[in-house]
C-alpha cells in the first residue's frame, strides 16, 4: 500500500470536531437517515462529495482578489475562456453557475420531445435536465460497469453494440446526442479508454450523431488513461485532456471536481449556431453570458483551479490517494467496487448487507450506519439515487447498489482516511445489526437529496 505524500503543505486549517455517538444517533434520526440532511457541523470527516469541497491553492486565494466584478466583460471571463479552450480544446466558452446549468442548456437546446438519449450509464441531474426536456436516456455503458468486482480497466466504456441497437431502433435522426463521461460517477469513477472513444467517434459519424461529454472529471481520467492505456504512458495529462475534447463535439463541466473551486461550470463547443443559441438561453437562467451566474472572483480561481489540475504530480497524488483509500478496504476483505476510480471508493452494499432487499435502501441504509458509526458521512448511490421511470411510476432497480466515500481534492489526509476505513471495518463486524429502511417523505424529483426514511 503506497500514499504519496502531499505535493503540498498546509497554509490554513479549518477545525472539526467528533461527536458522540448519542449525539450522532440522534443527528441522523433528525435528518431523516439522510446524510444530505445532516448540518455540516455534525459531521467529523465529510466524505459526502468532492464536488465544491476543495481546498483551493495559494494561487487560488490571490486569483481571487484579482476578480473584476464588471457586469458586462469581466477579465476574469476572457481568462476562463482562454484557458477551457486551451485545456479543452473548444473552441466557444459559455459559463454556467455549476454543472447542471450546462446541463439544462445543452438539453433544452439539442433535446426533442420523443429524443433518446444513450450514453455511459446515467448522472443524477443529468438525466432529469433529459427527462424534463422531453428525452429518454438509454444506458449503453459496457456489461462490466455493472458488476462491481469486474477488473476491466475501464468500465467506463461505451458497448458499440448497444449502441447500434439503440440506433436501429429509434433510427439516428431520434439521436441528438451520446452522452459520453468522464470518471463515471455512477458507475464508481470508472474512466473511458481513448480507444473506445475513437471507436464511438467513428460509430456517431457514419450516422451524423453529436458527441457530447460531461467532463467534470476528465483530467482524473486523463490520469487513468496514462496509467491503464500503454499509447499514453507517456504522454502529459494536458495532452491527453485536449485529446479527449478532440473526438467530442462540446461539454458540459462542474467545475467544482476537477476544476478544484467551489462553484462553477461551463458548456463548451465547437459549432457556432448551438454557441448562439446557448448565449441567448444563459441570460435567461444563469446570468450575462460573461459571467453564467459567476462573479468575477469566481471565474478568476477557476481559471487557476483548471491550470492546476493539469499538474501530472497534483492528479497522480489525488487518484493515488483514492487508491491508497479502497486498498485499505480491500485489505480487510470489504466488498467495494474495483478497479479504484479517481475521486471515491464505493462500498457494495448488496454485498455488505446480503440480509436486506434492495426495496428497503440498503445503501442508504449504510450510509446512515456509517455516520452513527464514527462521525464519516457518505452518499447514497443506489435505489434511491436511481428514482422512478417517469412512464410507469416504477422504481428503477440498478445493480449497482452503492456507498459512496468520496475524497474532497487536497482536504484530508492519510490519517483521516485510515480512520473513516476502520470505523466500515469495525461496522462490517457487526453488519448484521443493520436494518432496512422505507420512506416517510419521497420527493417527485432527484429523491436522494431531500428524501426522509424511517428504520424498519
Ligand atoms: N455530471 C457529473 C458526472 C457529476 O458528478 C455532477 C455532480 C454533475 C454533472 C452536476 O454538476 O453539481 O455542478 O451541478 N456531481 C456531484 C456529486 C453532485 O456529488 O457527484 P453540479
Amino acid at each position: 500500500m503506497k500514499y504519496i505524500p502531499e505535493p503540498f503543505r498546509i497554509k490554513t486549517v479549518e477545525s472539526i470536531k467528533l461527536t458522540t455517538r448519542a449525539e450522532r444517533q440522534k443527528a441522523i434520526a433528525e435528518a431523516g437517515y439522510n446524510t444530505f440532511l445532516l448540518r455540516s457541523e455534525d459531521v467529523y470527516i465529510d466524505l459526502l462529495t468532492d464536488s465544491g469541497t476543495c481546498a483551493m491553492s495559494d494561487c487560488q486565494w490571490a486569483a481571487l482578489q484579482m476578480g473584476d466584478e464588471a457586469y458586462a466583460g469581466s477579465r476574469n471571463f476572457y481568462e476562463l475562456e482562454a484557458t477551457v479552450q486551451e485545456y479543452y480544446g473548444y473552441k466557444y466558452f459559455v459559463p454556467t453557475h455549476q454543472g447542471r446549468g450546462a446541463e439544462h442548456i445543452l438539453s433544452q437546446l439539442l433535446i426533442k420531445p420523443g429524443d433518446t438519449i444513450p450514453g455511459n450509464m446515467y448522472f443524477t441531474t443529468t438525466r432529469q435536465h433529459q427527462e424534463l426536456a422531453g428525452g429518454t436516456f438509454v444506458d449503453v455503458i459496457i456489461d462490466e460497469a455493472h458488476d462491481p468486482a469486474s477488473n476491466h480497466p475501464f468500465k467506463g466504456n461505451i458497448d458499440l453494440n448497444k449502441l447500434q441497437a439503440v440506433v436501429d431502433r429509434v433510427g439516428p435522426k431520434k439521436i441528438p446526442y451520446l452522452k459520453y463521461e468522464t470518471c463515471v460517477n455512477m458507475a464508481g469513477g470508472q474512466p473511458i479508454s481513448i480507444a473506445n472513444l475513437r471507436e464511438a467517434r467513428a460509430f456517431c459519424d457514419r450516422y451524423g450523431i453529436k458527441i457530447m461529454l460531461d467532463n467534470t472529471r476528465t483530467m482524473e481520467n486523463a490520469y487513468l488513461i496514462q496509467q491503464r492505456e500503454p499509447e499514453f504512458r507517456q504522454t502529459p495529462l494536458k495532452e491527453i485532456a485536449r485529446l479527449i475534447g478532440s473526438y467530442t463535439d462540446g461539454c458540459t463541466c462542474s467545475g467544482k471536481k476537477d476544476g478544484l473551486v467551489n462553484i462553477g461550470g461551463f458548456l463548451a463547443m465547437n459549432d457556432e449556431e448551438f454557441y448562439t443559441r446557448a448565449k441567448s438561453m444563459v441570460v435567461i437562467y444563469e446570468g450575462l453570458h460573461t459571467y453564467g451566474g459567476m462573479s468575477g472572483r469566481d471565474m478568476a480561481a477557476f481559471a487557476q483551479g483548471i491550470r492546476e489540475s493539469a499538474d501530472d504530480n497534483l492528479m497522480r497524488y489525488r487518484v493515488e490517494q483514492t487508491n491508497f483509500f479502497g486498498d485499505l478496504f480491500g485489505a480487510a476483505g470489504i466488498p467495494h467496487v474495483v478497479p479504484h476510480g479517481g475521486h471515491a471508493i464505493f462500498l457494495d452494499a448488496r454485498a455488505f448487507l446480503p440480509h436486506i432487499s434492495q426495496e428497503q435502501f440498503p445503501a442508504q441504509a449504510l450510509t446512515a450506519a456509517i455516520y452513527v458509526e464514527n462521525g464519516v458521512r457518505a452518499m447514497e448511490r443506489g435505489i434511491v439515487s436511481a428514482g422512478r421511470d417517469p412512464k410507469t411510476g416504477k422504481n428503477h432497480m440498478p445493480k449497482l447498489e452503492l456507498v459512496r466515500l468520496a475524497l474532497p481534492a487536497r482536504v484530508y489526509t492519510q490519517s483521516h482516511l485510515e480512520y473513516a476505513a476502520q470505523g466500515v471495518v469495525d461496522l462490517y463486524e457487526r453488519r448484521h445489526t443493520i436494518r432496512g429502511l422505507k420512506f416517510v417523505y419521497e420527493p417527485p424529483a432527484l429523491r436522494f437529496f431531500q428524501g426522509r426514511f424511517e428504520p424498519i
